[in-house]
């Protein structure tokens, strides 16, 4: 397919719109409320602390499965809302994407029997996660996931690709993402890394914060808003083995310090509701933990909105985590520690009848389920549910249009990023012969990642054929006669996420001798949670073989990373000449990437995360000064040295930018008081080239906690012609320069600080 792209100017007002939409503020609805809740029984209170999946609604062989066309079953119906009074469901059905007809009709069809049946007419809470784009949606625009977000470092385009999502997910009848994740992204090996914005609480916090504003606006209840879902409450991606939903060990003050920022921002910039971390935390199971869920969540950090599990979770702490000796005991736990909806979500039965009977036993009060309920009716009046239960795609031209498929490819092209350049190779000339290899080269799957028409991903070639491969786009960009095509290796399909097998990888290497240069396409397969676990960090090894082997004919090689976490590159990086991370781009990033390859594009992502070199070497730039290791000089000459394959906001560009006149406003400043930090950047290359300007700050001395190396505070992305230069000015507060102790207690200490912009350092004193 042409790129479409490239033919659609993008007015300035796009974004413009998608930030200012006049919207009415939120009514007070509290008393409406409580005269509801007065009114309501015991089951009725229950089942709207209820969530199932649409699976048990719908016509198939049982509960846990549906077949296509999906059709609502009446019977069914009539027993969860008429008999169970469910106030929520979720998810697709059928585990596949459908049209947003057939979302308005399952749904509108599921609301109306709600309504009808449910005494109280309360209307249905329906909750999907939407976490890229509508995610199970056919047509719908696809955006780059989370990480590659956390690349662009660019808030506006973070909120316009949420503002977006809210829109086309309204346009499904779909109030209700659980996103953004807000989960630090620290541990390459964890499969869901791709889904948070990177490991730095800072950028997790800005961009966190951007995309609640863009799904929620300043009132919900619009037409073109939704509810956002702050995920997953907290710590969820520090297990200690590296594997989704086992254990992990984190002390108060790095809960705080690292794991927090970000829900913080996110409830601070209004976000209505919270999903909590199916994982382990010092031995107790999050969904357990009372200290988290009700003292840190909301009585410290003052949260109103609604809590809601993961999938099966209260289940889990009996079934798995053994915590509860019984389903009965289990729900009495959570639901004790401050869930106020359970995602069931098959067995409802045993969630409602067994929570009726404990309330009746007095283990859980009426006060709890009360405070549960009205924090659930508050968002479903915040969404204007009861005014206007449904909205249908008719009123959404909009949907899956140029102008939305525009703003993902922006982000795309402001996310790929530049790791390797070697003698300028890069952008290659649009008169050359490329041979494009790899399993990535061809594969609308491996460019979006999880979370796309279906759960794992795996569906994606069957919705995603009118986008391009990488392979298409740089046929596009240079014609088909210039380009030869050899997979080399390929992806095993079906059940198998990120095996591969050797295919033509003789077949490419003799192609390469007849290109000028080779573009190889590596990475991972789509996956997310538990199927994504995985035991080696390396990239694998008939890939690695892939590269060996192309490296060995002595032609260019320019190595194209399409990948969910960063695999290493270690054992063949020095013999490529060129690194481009594309990371999960979308269905727009085939065009991004061929842009940037051939100089229509400048890069201008910086990694969101460290680039490790070693699998014993993950660590974070987050770290302590002893983990900044020298050379072992001992017999064996051991590698304990810090030294990942690209450091964290690592990024090149086709200009350059020299950095000067680092400033701090005021050598000394009182506690309370603000400084200003100013730098003046300049482009002293020859090409138009947008820059990320990162500062960070050094404690360099600290009583409780060893202070980190250095950590991200400020960062803006501005755009320089050459020759141009601009200052820009930060303002530090004191908030900026505390640290979380041992106790958790935030701590503000007298003494010196460094701050550091590029390679430009200097330091101010803070004073009693
Ligand atoms: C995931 C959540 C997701 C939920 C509902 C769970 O398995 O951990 O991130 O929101 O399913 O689909």
């Amino acid at each position: 397919m042409i790129n479409p792209i490239k033919t659609l100017a993008l007015g300035a007002a796009l974004l413009a719109g998608f930030t200012c939409t006049a919207q009415q503020k939120p009514a007070d609805n509290s008393k409406k409320i409580d005269a509801l809740i007065a009114k309501m029984t015991l089951e009725e209170k229950v089942g709207q602390m209820t969530q199932i999946t649409l699976d048990v609604l719908c016509k198939g062989d049982n509960r846990y499965s549906s077949t296509h066309p999906l059709t609502l079953v009446d019977t069914e119906m009539k027993k969860a809302f008429g008999h169970y009074h469910i106030g929520s469901v979720l998810n697709v059905a059928g585990g596949k994407a459908i049209t947003p007809q057939k979302w308005y009709e399952l749904i509108s069809g599921v609301q109306k029997s709600s309504l009808t049946n449910d005494t109280k007419k309360i209307p249905l809470l329906y909750g999907v996660d939407e976490i890229h784009g509508v995610t199970y949606t056919d047509g719908g625009t696809m955006f780059p996931q989370e990480i590659a977000q956390g690349a662009a470092r660019n808030p506006k385009l973070t909120q316009q690709a949420a503002a977006i999502t809210a829109y086309e997910t309204r346009a499904c009848d779909i109030p209700w993402t659980f996103g953004p994740v807000l989960d630090l992204g620290m541990d390459p090996r964890f499969p869901r890394q791709w889904e948070s914005f990177g490991e730095d609480p800072y950028l997790c916090a800005v961009l966190g914060a951007a995309m609640v504003t863009g799904y929620e606006g300043n009132n919900m209840g619009a037409f073109d808003k939704v509810a956002s879902c702050m995920k997953h409450f907290l710590g969820y991606h520090a297990a200690t083995s590296g594997k989704d939903r086992t254990p992990s060990y984190i002390s108060e003050d790095a809960l705080r310090e690292y794991h927090l920022p970000a829900f913080k921002a996110a409830i601070e910039a209004g976000s209505q509701t919270v999903m909590v971390n199916s994982g382990i935390i010092n031995g107790v199971p999050v969904h357990a933990n009372y200290d988290i869920l009700t003292k840190l969540l909301k009585e410290e950090l003052g949260f109103k909105g609604l809590v809601v599990t993961d999938w099966a979770d209260i289940e889990n702490l009996y079934k798995r985590d053994r915590i509860a000796i019984s389903d009965k005991d289990a729900i009495m736990i959570a639901i004790n520690a401050g869930i106020d909806m359970s995602m069931v979500p098959y067995q409802y039965e045993v969630f409602c009848d067994n929570l009726i009977a404990l309330v009746k036993e007095g283990k859980v009060t009426e006060a709890r389920i009360d405070d549960a309920v009205r924090r659930i009716l508050k968002v479903k009046h915040a969404l204007n549910l009861f005014d206007k239960p449904n909205t249908n795609p008719k009123d959404y031209p909009k949907f899956g249009s140029k102008e939305h498929e525009k703003a993902s490819y922006d982000m795309a092209a402001e996310a790929i990023t530049l790791l390797k350049n070697e003698g300028n190779v890069l952008p290659l000339k649009k008169n050359i012969k490329v041979l494009v290899t790899g399993p990535n080269a061809n594969s609308m799957r491996t460019l979006n990642g999880g979370w796309t028409y279906s759960w794992q991903g795996d569906k994606t070639e069957e919705y995603a054929g009118k986008y391009n491969t990488i392979l298409e786009a740089v046929q596009n960009e240079i014609g088909k006669t210039n380009v030869t095509y050899v997979p080399g290796v390929s992806y095993k399909e079906g059940g198998h996420y990120y095996d591969e097998f050797a295919d033509k990888m003789d077949e490419a290497v003799s192609a390469a001798k007849n290109a000028d240069v080779v573009l190889l396409c590596l990475g991972e397969n789509s996956y997310t949670e538990k199927p994504g676990d995985m035991n080696d960090l390396y990239m694998s090894d008939l890939q690695t073989e892939l590269a060996q082997k192309l490296a060995a004919t002595g032609k260019t090689v320019i190595l194209i990373l399409n990948e969910g976490r960063p695999r290493l590159i270690s054992k063949f990086e020095q013999q490529v000449k060129g690194v481009v991370q594309s990371y999960l781009p979308g269905n727009f990033g085939g065009d991004a990437l061929a842009d940037v390859l051939f100089g229509d594009v400048n890069p201008s992502g910086k990694l969101p995360y460290t680039y490790p070199r070693y699998p014993n070497a993950t660590i974070g730039y987050i770290h302590k000064p002893s983990e900044e290791q020298k050379k072992a000089e001992g017999v064996y000459n051991y590698e304990a040295d810090y030294n990942p394959q690209y450091p964290f906001a690592y990024g090149l560009s086709y200009t350059t930018f020299a950095y000067k006149d680092l400033k701090i406003s005021k050598p000394a400043i009182k506690k309370g008081e603000n400084v200003q930090v100013t730098v003046t950047v300049s482009n002293t290359g020859k090409v138009v080239g947008k820059e990320v300007i990162h500062l960070f700050t050094s404690d360099l001395y600290a009583s409780s906690v060893t202070p980190d190396v250095k950590r991200l505070r400020r960062f803006e992305k501005l755009e320089l012609k050459p020759g141009e230069s601009k200052t820009v000015s930060f303002e530090l507060s004191p908030k900026d320069l505390s640290y979380a102790g041992r106790d958790g207690k935030t701590i503000l200490e007298a003494g010196d600080f460094e701050v550091a912009i590029d390679k430009l350092k200097a330091q101010f004193t803070l004073t009693e």
